[in-house]
């Protein structure tokens, strides 16, 4: 299909560049420049109880049928989320024998289905493994692994480590990753790697993977050594998301990063919204959001996209040595939600969704501590927190006047979970319900229409920096209507965000960035 995917705008090279600098071309793609990704928003079943043979067999067997499913629908590679298999209930770590599985080293060339010389390998690896080979499919699982070591070792008082990982089968049910967890979210549990894994998986149609896990992707190790210092630009993501208003919702941050690192992103996430786990994508980069889901009770669960093989498009020039850089690139999204496999899936922002929403239990981030203003019809104006600042252009009518508006900066240090205390920098407008910053960040129809939307942050440090567009729309979806720009000179950069056209339902737009600098990690 001929679809325009991307108006290229890189709109001045003012300079030779000495980095090369990525902009989507817009082009026809033909079918072996795509391959098709499926992912999975599963529901674990989960049986009381110490032991988890049943709970895992209960759960594999699910899986069984999605891989079929997928593979009937010529995916090549599907992927399942965080805990799926385990579900999120594992007990004490003295007792998870059961839950947890050897693992092979990819260097074993092992085929669990096939082979039985490896001891501990548990029947739920066999059986993916041989679901992998039936169905000629690449599968992405997350289990628990119980790696042996030698007592007494550090961290090995018992003679077993026990990882959050990722195992990759290949279309013969080979094993050709594994890649455990590094930054834990409080799961105590687990135990930490003590040298963190960059993993990388190759497959036969042509494309090199990166794999991680939920909150991973908050943090440089390992998510951005792949993209960054390898250069990886497809990457298959579990996760078991507890989304948090205003920034971090699952989708929000899924489409964020994706956007940010320019790479494909292929999401299963774990669906228990009660509890806050919601939310599921394919992601294209500075392409946009394939299909995304996060709703209450999905309508479909298996999202199904194809997927350009290459995000980053033209090197714009070649190396020099000039030493002076300005770099101006900016995309336009549109919105293009292409779905293969089934057309109605993830019917973005309508109304319906927006009543499957109310139901999943979200976190709030605390932003007594962030410096904001009401806004009012307009506002045109530098706003600083310390020496971190953002120009805002707003321009809004106020028909609702059951929402308002604030406009937000912060550069600072917060706590995710109990552990870490992450630095942040932010600068957004968002929505709220009334005057007090208490009422920002519970999502609420509201007719106020953005005519002029335009935020511009300055970073200094900015190749240490992660910075993510934020943006959330009342469906708890990004919305894929603005136009973002970098202007890059050195470690400088000047980077904006801004609506295309009058949008209403907003609720955060702005610009979320992680200073690694300031993290420090309190786990005991
Ligand atoms: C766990 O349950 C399975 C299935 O009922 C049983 O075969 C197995 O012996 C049990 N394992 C333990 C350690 O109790
Ligand atoms: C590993 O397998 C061996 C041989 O089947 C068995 O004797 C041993 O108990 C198993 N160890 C664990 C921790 O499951
Ligand atoms: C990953 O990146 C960090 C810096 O963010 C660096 O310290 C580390 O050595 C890198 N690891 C690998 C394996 O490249
Ligand atoms: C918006 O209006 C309120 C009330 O009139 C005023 O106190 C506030 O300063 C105004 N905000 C801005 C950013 O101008
Ligand atoms: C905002 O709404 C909450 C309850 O929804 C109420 O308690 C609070 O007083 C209101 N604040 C303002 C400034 O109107
Ligand atoms: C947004 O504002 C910045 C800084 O004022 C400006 O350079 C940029 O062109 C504006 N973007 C749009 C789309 O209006």
């Amino acid at each position: 299909m001929a679809a325009t995917f991307q108006t290229r705008i890189c709109l001045a090279f003012l300079v030779v560049l000495a980095h090369v600098t990525y902009c989507p071309v817009t082009g026809v793609l033909r079918d072996s420049n795509y391959y098709t990704a499926a992912v999975v928003e599963f529901t674990p079943s989960h049986k009381w109880g110490n032991n988890g043979t049943l709970t895992l067999r209960d759960n594999y067997r699910a899986y069984l049928e999605y891989i079929k499913e997928a593979s009937k629908q010529n995916a090549d590679i599907i992927v399942f989320p965080e805990d799926g298999l385990t579900s999120l209930y594992m007990p004490h770590r003295s007792l998870m024998d059961s839950w947890a599985t050897v693992i092979p080293s990819v260097l074993d060339n092992y085929v669990p289905c096939t082979q039985n010389t490896i001891q501990n390998v548990s029947e739920t690896l066999t059986s993916l493994s041989c679901a992998a080979r039936q169905n000629r499919i690449y599968v992405v699982v997350n289990i628990a692994e119980k790696e042996f070591c030698k007592p007494n070792g550090k961290r090995c008082s018992d003679g077993v480590s026990y990882h959050n990982t990722n195992v990759v089968f290949d279309r013969t049910g080979k094993i050709v990753a594994r890649y455990r967890k590094v930054n834990l979210y409080m799961e105590y549990n687990f135990d930490p790697t003590p040298i963190p894994e960059v993993i990388t998986f190759d497959t036969d149609f042509g494309v090199k993977f990166g794999t991680f896990i939920c909150f991973d992707i908050l943090f440089p190790v390992p998510a951005l050594n792949l993209t960054r210092t390898l250069g990886i630009s497809n990457f298959v993501y579990s996760t078991a998301w507890f989304s948090e208003m205003p920034y971090l919702t699952a989708v929000q941050t899924q489409f964020g990063w994706s956007f940010a690192e320019n790479v494909n992103l292929l999401v299963s996430g774990y669906h228990e919204p009660k509890n806050g786990n919601a939310g599921s994508g394919i992601y294209l980069g500075r392409r946009g959001m394939a299909v995304g889901t996060i709703t209450a009770s999905p309508e479909h669960r298996l999202l199904i996209a194809r997927v350009p093989k290459r995000t980053q498009l033209s090197e714009s020039s070649e190396s020099s040595e000039s030493s002076e850089q300005n770099e101006v690139c900016e995309w336009k999204l549109h919105e293009r939600r292409q779905q293969i496999a089934k057309p109605n899936d993830a019917g973005l922002d309508s109304l319906d969704q927006t009543k499957k929403l109310d139901t999943i239990r979200l976190l709030h981030d605390d932003l007594t501590k962030y410096k904001s203003v009401l806004l009012n019809a307009s506002l045109t104006e530098q706003l600083c927190y310390g020496d971190f600042c953002c120009d805002f252009d707003v321009r809004k009518n106020s028909v609702d006047s059951g929402t308002s508006y604030r406009a937000v900066v912060y550069d600072g240090v917060r706590l995710y979970g109990r552990d870490v205390h992450a630095g942040i920098r932010v600068c957004s407008v968002l929505q709220c319900y009334n005057d007090s910053i208490y009422s920002c960040g519970f999502p609420r129809s509201s007719d106020t229409a953005f005519t002029v939307l335009n935020i511009t942050a300055t970073y200094d440090n900015y190749h240490e920096l992660l910075v993510m567009p934020t943006v959330l729309d009342r469906s708890l979806l990004p919305m894929q209507r603005f136009t973002y720009s970098e202007l890059v000179n050195g470690n400088q950069a000047r980077v904006s965000i801004a609506l295309d056209r009058s949008t209403k339902n907003l609720l955060t737009f702005g610009l979320y960035a992680r200073d690694f600098s300031r993290d420090r990690n309190d786990r005991p």
